[in-house]
């Protein structure tokens, strides 16, 4: 099954769905397909369905009856019946489904609507896919669920839920990659797209109607691009932001969300800090941070030296971009002075936008490829600090690598990095870094084969140039990072 060309991407993704649905085994008949919202996952399942023949159904947010009606009449025009049936209820709905559809693929969409209208129709799905329900009637159809509500969908398949174990298929369509990113908005200067990444990441909804398809001309462009885009009031990406927590999930308290966010944008990494920032009890925020990691707004980066320390990221640039330049100056922007904002926001938007995200950035890159230059597999990339008590200071390691840890084995460590966006870098960084290496040397660790390594967006000085001639350091800059040399 050959990918249309207006799928951008999305290779991996689109070889294992063609695959999968053309398994015409009885056993393997379902498949769960998550992600949030505005990542493509629609996109992706029309044009599978296309290309593979099948019925495509989206659900609205509706009652039971209401959907069964949806539901009839989509069916009954996907085969040509004169006229819709009248479905009593999701078993009959599904016996129909299964009935009228004898091969190719079946795509419901938006499931988890239907799940909250018929919180019992998970099991009767069971109950039609267990050896004798109405999926082994005559049909070989292949079945896939596909939802943005990554509570409904991850609680699909959990625990002792109906459908667990039942799933031959569980994919996760994620935001595109930062060198995917550039290339959907045909971006070939890196330090342009580091920024325009910065502000809008990887969605690729994001590209489109969101910014009316405005792609800044020139790294030039780029702040005369925020201000016709993300400080525009008139274009939906500058509300986005604000929409995206309560879309993802269903919050009763939604200050208390947004305080979270603030405060992890503001640079408060720990659970501690976060709730000193905000004035609430630690206890007390094991729930939001959770709901918010569980719909992928925030992730919980471990350091890889201590264990039970880490650090919470906001996962969505957008998301920290309003946070840093929109949220306190909203009513500016809307009365059409973003220009004044984003000219007084400059010194924030580097320090607590960029800065950060280039870090991230550089970690991925590590996470991607650190296979092309570091003497292993890289199995754990994060930050990391190592205490340096003879100078009674703390050293922040920005990519750390870590191979595998085999048991009795001392910990190999692949890599040590700092990054700089907007800095030439200088040997004086390299030492900062060998002292590390000694640090975590001295604890244990195995450094044998340690690469240091300097990730700039201002470019290194000739004597960091010289010393990749005595010790093993690597040097990325902004073309090495997005893979142009
Ligand atoms: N792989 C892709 N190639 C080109 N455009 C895409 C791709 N994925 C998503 N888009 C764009 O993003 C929009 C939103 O995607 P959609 O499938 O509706 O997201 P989801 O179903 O995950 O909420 C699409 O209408 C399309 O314009
Ligand atoms: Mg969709």
């Amino acid at each position: 099954m050959r990918k249309p060309d207006h799928v951008f991407d999305r290779l991996m993704e689109w070889r294992r769905l063609s695959e999968w649905a053309e398994i015409t085994d009885p056993d393997i008949r379902l498949g769960v397909i998550s992600g949030r919202r505005r990542q493509g996952k629609t996109y992706l399942l029309r044009a599978l369905v296309e290309a593979r023949g099948g019925f495509y159904f989206a659900a609205s947010e509706s009652t039971t009856a209401v959907s069964l009606r949806e539901f009839a009449e989509s069916l009954a025009e996907h085969i040509g019946a004169p006229a819709p049936p009248a479905l009593n209820d999701w078993d009959h709905a599904l016996r129909y489904m299964y009935e009228v559809i004898p091969d190719g693929l079946i795509v419901i969409d938006e499931f988890p609507y239907l799940v909250k209208a018929s919180p019992a129709l998970p099991s009767q799905l069971q109950r039609a896919l267990d050896p004798g329900g109405w999926a082994h009637r005559g049909s070989t159809a292949q079945l896939l669920l596909c939802g943005s509500a990554m509570s409904v969908m991850g609680g699909l398949l959990a625990g002792n839920a109906p459908l667990r174990g039942r799933a031959s298929l569980e994919m996760i369509i994620r935001p595109f990659d930062y060198r995917t990113a550039a290339g959907f908005w045909g971006i070939t200067d890196p330090r342009l797209a580091v920024l325009v990444h910065a502000v809008v990441g990887g969605t690729p909804a994001y590209r489109r109607s969101f910014v009316q398809k405005d792609v800044p001309r020139s790294f030039d462009d780029f702040d005369d691009w925020v201000r016709r885009t993300a400080l525009n009031p008139d274009m939906p990406i500058s509300r986005e932001a604000r929409m995206l927590p309560t879309e993802e999930i269903a919050i009763r308290e939604p200050g208390l969300y947004n305080a979270v966010l603030a405060a992890v944008a503001a640079g408060n990494t720990t659970r501690g800090a976060i709730a000193g920032h905000i004035g609430r009890k630690e206890t007390e925020l094991a729930h939001p941070l959770q709901v918010l990691a569980d719909a992928g707004l925030i992730a919980r980066e471990a350091d890889p030296f201590h264990a039970r320390r880490s650090a919470f990221r906001i996962t969505e640039p957008l998301i920290t971009f309003y946070e840093v330049v929109v949220r306190r100056h909203w009513s500016m922007i809307e009365e059409g002075y973003g220009d004044i904002v984003w000219r007084r926001a400059q010194d924030a938007f580097l320090a607590h936008v960029v800065g950060p995200h280039f870090e991230a950035l550089c970690r991925r890159y590590a996470r991607a490829h650190g296979l092309e230059f570091l003497g292993g597999l890289p199995a754990e990339v994060g930050a990391g600090v190592v205490s340096d008590p003879a100078n009674r200071t703390q050293i922040e390691v920005d990519v750390v690598v870590l191979a595998s840890g085999l048991p009795g084995e001392r910990r190999k460590i692949l890599s040590l990095g700092e990054a700089k966006w907007n800095r030439r870098m200088g040997v004086g960084h390299l030492e900062r870094l060998r002292r590390a290496r000694d640090l975590l040397t001295a604890k244990g660790y195995d450094t044998s084969d340690t690469v240091l390594a300097c990730y700039s967006g201002g470019g290194f000085d000739d004597e960091l140039h010289a010393a990749q001639e005595r010790e093993p350091v690597h040097l990325a800059d902004l073309e090495i990072l997005y893979g142009i040399r």
